[in-house]
């Protein structure tokens, strides 16, 4: 047994002090580049600013050939780019190759300083945390680091999910979950072919009318990730981290990733992937609250006054806890204008009538 308040001790001397909240940093978009590929490389300074968190990616995606090049793109990436208020983020092979070592020991002391948060993929139970976490304690002392790296893990097997509780709760350093659908599908042997998103065959159907079986009936695809979606939104909310949707891999269909994006902003994720630049915007417009939503939200709020009680806006009644979800949104539209002049502009010109 560990005592509770060892918890927020460093895991080794000299390594920084545990932080003891995940600082609600905007990361609508987590962009991923292959740091091997020298154009995409390129193009990473230039996207600084456009996009909430910035990725360079060493796990799947990127050839077992291209493993060194990877890390070896991702130090110079960091040590030659000025990443203002954008977030430098990694995702490290996974801790049963054999790469994940190098990639630790190689990107704390070059970048360590510069790294936001290192996700963790395929973690399948709160001892993949503890083994990252000690070790990431080590190297930062190492390292001199002043402040800890936080570290990101993605929900990729089904003993990872059975376990999510446990994961999110197993170190200060946890700052969020990521949903992997194309290795949870392989994991779980789900009979899908895709990364992320629906399927046709995942359906309800109207009843028959009047017994015919055969005639018109409605069908209604369903949401292949609800169920785990929601299992990241409590685990993530209980212990004060933040819940992301995954990888969207029908670039070409933008419609159905924004669909996608929705639900997963509607029950509660704040951010996803992007594997295209045309999935950033599609990102940035979903997890960000709709004017209207802002408009309602202010309007709510203004009328609550001390925020007890129910009050009639448009017949609707409002009280203490319609009120607690219009802060919501009007606290993440607080801190989304920080980092977004446009949005800003956006939200400061909305008027809240009576
Ligand atoms: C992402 O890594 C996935 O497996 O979907
Ligand atoms: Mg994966």
């Amino acid at each position: 047994m560990r005592s509770a308040k060892d918890f927020f001790a460093p895991l080794a001397v000299g390594a920084p002090a545990p932080v003891r909240d995940i600082p609600a940093r905007p990361s609508r978009a987590i962009h991923f580049f292959d740091p091997s590929n020298p154009k995409m490389a390129a193009k990473v300074p230039g996207m600084v600013g456009t996009v909430d968190v910035l990725l360079g990616n060493l796990e799947d995606a990127v050839k077992a050939d291209n493993k060194v090049a990877a890390r070896e793109g991702l130090v110079k990436i960091a040590q030659e780019t000025e990443f203002g208020p954008t977030q430098l983020w990694t995702r490290i092979n996974a801790l049963d190759s054999p790469w994940v070592l190098d990639d630790l020991t190689t990107l704390v002391p070059e970048i360590g300083h510069k790294l936001d948060v290192i996700m963790v993929p395929k973690v399948q139970g709160a001892e993949d945390i503890h083994y990252v976490d000690r070790l990431l304690a080590q190297l930062e002392a190492k390292a001199g680091l002043e402040r800890p790296i936080l570290v990101h893990a993605i929900l990729e097997t089904a003993r990872g999910v059975a376990n999510i509780e446990e994961i999110c709760g197993a170190s200060p350093r946890m700052q969020g979950l990521s949903l992997g659908p194309a290795d949870l599908a392989a994991d779980r042997r789900m009979k899908t072919t895709r990364v992320g998103g629906g399927h046709p065959g995942y359906l309800v159907r109207q009843d028959p009318v009047d017994g015919n079986i055969e005639g018109e009936r409605a069908t209604y695809q369903q949401d292949l990730w609800h169920y785990t979606i929601a299992r990241m939104v409590d685990a993530c909310a209980m212990h004060g981290i933040y819940p992301y949707y995954g990888p969207f891999g029908d670039i070409a269909d933008v419609v159905a990733c924004e669909d996608q994006f929705r639900n997963a902003f509607l029950l509660g994720c704040v951010g996803t992937w992007s594997l295209h630049p045309k999935q950033i915007e599609i990102a940035k417009r979903v997890f960000s609250p709709s004017v209207e939503d802002i408009k309602h939200a202010r309007r709510v709020v203004a009328a609550m006054g001390d925020g007890t009680g129910a009050v009639m806006l448009d017949g609707k009644m409002e009280d203490d806890a319609s009120l607690k979800q219009c802060l919501v949104l009007v606290e993440l539209a607080e801190q989304l204008a920080a980092i977004d002049p446009e949005l800003k502009k956006q939200y400061d010109a909305i008027e809240v009538s009576e």
